[in-house]
């Protein structure tokens, strides 16, 4: 029976849900996994993860179809983004298979917490893994857990679809060179402040650029940018300081394959923002956040698709991979994972 929630009314905030995944990694290997019911955890106050950080993290979404399935999208890109961010953080990866098959389990003992198709609402799965013995000299742990909770939620950015207005950003992103692929919470500790002093301004968002020269458009603190030219080529920031996401990376396919559109994967200067006509910020919590407005200190640069609704492309995009993850638009091959048939 699905739980007495009100989904429409659910913002992207954390709420307890019947189990989650544990496994623990001990004297060389990870044990065989299980689901629990407690949602705490006890550590050593010299554990790893409270003194150097040593931690990564994963997001993707489970979806109610319109034929009352219940899959998740693309989980095994996520499995191998966890395994490349734990093997940067000296952590033994979770098998990527084990990975696919937990997602499948945590999901289906939470079935009761899986929004209903056309609720506006999805279920939120967060993985991550943590360094969990004492260490005091820096160097990574040799224990760790693996740990995957849900929740189901609502809009990352309040509004719903509607345009929000972001700022350019005087910090830097966070990650360290090298380490912008990878899903660190070290990388996301170091853009709260950021993130904190533009909610201050009234901006949603920031618009992190290349630290090197500060002339090329980068990422945000939770999603990858994607820009349409006034002739309708899709176009997105490629760098190898920022996360590759995973709708960024299935938007591609889908502008291509789906929608006929050219796409350009290329270096953004921020000077040539002004002359496309939208602007969106894609992830698994932002889906596609239409951005109408931003503002490069006190220059407002201001896209044609205005602050009222998305652009017609956006629309486009928008609609097609909602409905792939759905189940209304026949995805490519492998694409979306059955959990419930
Ligand atoms: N960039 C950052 C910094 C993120 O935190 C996220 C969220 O996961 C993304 C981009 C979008 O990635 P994905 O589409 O894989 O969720
Ligand atoms: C996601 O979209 O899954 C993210 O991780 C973004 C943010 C919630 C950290």
């Amino acid at each position: 029976m699905s739980k007495n929630i009100d989904w429409g009314k659910l913002g992207f905030a954390y709420m307890k849900t019947d189990y989650r995944y544990v496994s623990y990694f001990k004297d060389g290997k990870w044990d065989e996994g299980k689901l629990v019911t407690d949602d705490s955890i006890t550590l050593n106050e010299c554990a790893c993860v409270f003194q150097y950080c040593q931690a990564c993290f994963e997001g993707l979404k489970a979806y109610t179809t319109r034929d009352g399935r219940i899959v998740s999208f693309r989980p095994d890109l996520n499995a191998s983004r966890m395994a490349e961010s734990a093997r940067r953080l000296v952590m033994p990866p979770f098998p990527e298979d084990r990975f696919v098959k937990a997602v499948r389990e945590l999901v289906k003992a939470n079935k009761d917490f899986v929004p209903p198709f056309g609720s506006g609402a999805t279920l939120y799965i967060r993985p991550f893994m943590i360094g969990s013995n004492s260490v005091i000299g820096v160097k990574p742990a040799d224990e760790f857990e693996f740990r995957m909770f849900c929740t189901p939620v609502g809009p990352y950015f309040k509004g719903g679809a509607k345009p929000i207005v972001i700022r350019v950003c005087d910090y830097d992103r966070a990650a360290p060179r090298g380490t912008g692929h990878i899903k660190a919470g070290l990388n996301y500790a170091m853009s709260l402040y950021a993130g904190m002093e533009a909610h201050a301004e009234g901006f949603a968002e920031n618009m992190y650029l290349d630290p090197a020269t500060r002339t090329k458009v980068e990422e945000t603190g939770g999603a990858n940018f994607i820009f349409i030219t006034k002739d309708g080529t899709f176009v997105t920031p490629k760098s190898d300081s920022i996360l590759p996401s995973i709708t960024r990376r299935s938007l591609m396919v889908v502008a291509e394959k789906y929608l006929g559109m050219k796409v350009e994967q290329r270096e953004v200067l921020l000077s040539e923002v002004p002359e496309f006509a939208e602007c969106g910020l894609c992830g698994t919590a932002a889906v596609i956040s239409p951005v109408g407005k931003i503002v490069d200190h006190g220059k407002e640069i201001c896209f044609p698709s205005g602050m009222e609704k998305m652009g017609p492309w956006t629309q486009k995009l928008y609609d097609t991979l909602t409905g792939i993850q759905m189940g209304q638009i026949e995805g490519p091959e492998g694409w979306v994972d059955t959990v419930i048939g």
